[in-house]
């Protein structure tokens, strides 16, 4: 991952600095925030809930947190008590909530704890995608954003001070059926294009997602802010992103088209988790949804305008380190056919 470029002491003038609580840590998004946190020298808390929630793989990945600086808390953010408790004895300035799509509404008993403790001076509640304020996805994802919405009023009406984090896709191929797109390498026998595939989407590097959210949520400009991220070097369409992926491989692959329809008839299954990536692949590569609106000179701003200086992870290099990968399998002998059999299986339906 690439060194904090903005070190905390820089951030803090006239910002907020200190102790900074991460909920949701050991989550797909969380880890990054957290390892961002812990790499930009913010003292940082991380919450471990108790089990059943968390298993095995929950533990090692809690573990290499504190391995890096993090301090372990128990406790789950919907235990209003224990959260305020936790927040006023630990001194915590900065609350980064990531908890997963799921548990959207476990914010409002740690919002009520944020405006009971009263240290704290930034919220970040869980967002980490596209503007809920604009995007109106089918359903089922219309609920994940009817909650996010409540959570933004809720903060709003317990006047803590936020920060809105609208970071757009994760960088990795945009599977409509799979949920860990920044974990799976792109397809290496068919790719899915979405409609005409000429609808463009931001793609931004969980790295990145990490390093700029710690930089805003300790950001005087981004107080009160819906924070965009939208990196020009990766402002792409399904078809250049092929296109990108197949100069990477060095070869040429079949492009299936997934229509509208396709997609709003997985949306309407209410399957876990296809239905939702459905509903979302439809609302940004269909409809357009992340750049479709003007942005608010008062309410809005955007990431790379924050950080002229700051370089983001460009989807060239996120791509090279899926083919790096993809032929190390290979040289290898590791269970390559299996690998790529598990990962164009989501999309085999479509490719046949
Ligand atoms: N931009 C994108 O492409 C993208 C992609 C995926 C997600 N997202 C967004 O990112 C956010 C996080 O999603 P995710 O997929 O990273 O979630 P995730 O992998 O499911 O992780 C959820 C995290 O929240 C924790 N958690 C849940 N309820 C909790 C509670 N009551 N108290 C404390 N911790 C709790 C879980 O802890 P345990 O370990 O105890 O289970 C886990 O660490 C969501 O808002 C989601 O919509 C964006």
């Amino acid at each position: 991952m690439p060194a904090m470029t903005v070190p905390p002491q820089s951030a803090t003038a006239g910002g907020v600095g200190g102790a900074t609580l991460v909920a949701g840590a050991t989550g797909y998004i969380g880890k990054f925030v957290a390892e961002a946190s812990l790499a930009a020298g913010f003292p940082t808390y991380v919450l471990r809930r108790s089990a059943p929630a968390a298993g095995p793989d929950k533990e090692a990945a809690l573990r290499a947190l504190e391995e890096q600086g993090a301090v372990i808390v128990e406790g789950s953010a919907s235990d209003m008590e224990t959260m305020e408790r936790t927040l006023r004895e630990l001194g915590i300035e900065v609350v980064i909530s990531v908890l997963g799509g799921r548990n959207l509404l476990d914010q409002l008993p740690l919002i009520e704890a944020a405006k009971a403790a009263g240290t704290v001076k930034r919220f970040l509640p869980s967002e980490f995608g596209n503007d809920v304020g604009r995007a109106d996805p089918v359903e089922p994802g219309r609920r994940v954003y009817e909650e996010k919405r409540k959570v933004r009023r809720a903060v709003e009406a317990a006047a803590i001070p936020y920060t809105y984090i609208c970071c757009n896709s994760i960088a990795g191929w945009p599977y409509h059926d799979l949920h860990r797109t920044a974990e799976a390498a792109p397809p290496l026998e068919c790719l899915p294009i979405y409609g005409d595939g000429n609808v463009k989407a931001y793609f931004v590097a969980g790295c990145d997602i990490g390093k700029f959210t710690v930089m805003a949520a300790h950001d005087p400009r981004a107080l009160n802010k819906t924070v965009h991220f939208r990196p020009p070097c990766n402002f792409l369409t399904m078809n250049e992103l092929a296109s990108l992926w197949e100069k990477k491989i060095g070869r040429s692959l079949p492009r299936v088209t997934i229509t509208e329809n396709e997609l709003l008839a997985i949306a309407a299954e209410h399957r876990i988790p296809h239905s939702f990536i459905a509903s979302f692949t439809h609302d940004v590569y269909i409809k357009g949804c992340q750049h479709r609106f003007a942005m608010d000179r008062i309410r809005d701003v955007e990431v790379t305008e924050l950080y002229p200086g700051v370089p983001f992870r460009t989807m060239e290099e996120c791509l090279e380190e899926f083919a790096a990968g993809v032929l190390a399998e290979k040289v290898n002998g590791d269970n390559t056919a299996s690998l790529s059999r598990e990962r164009s299986s989501s999309v085999q339906a479509t490719c046949a």
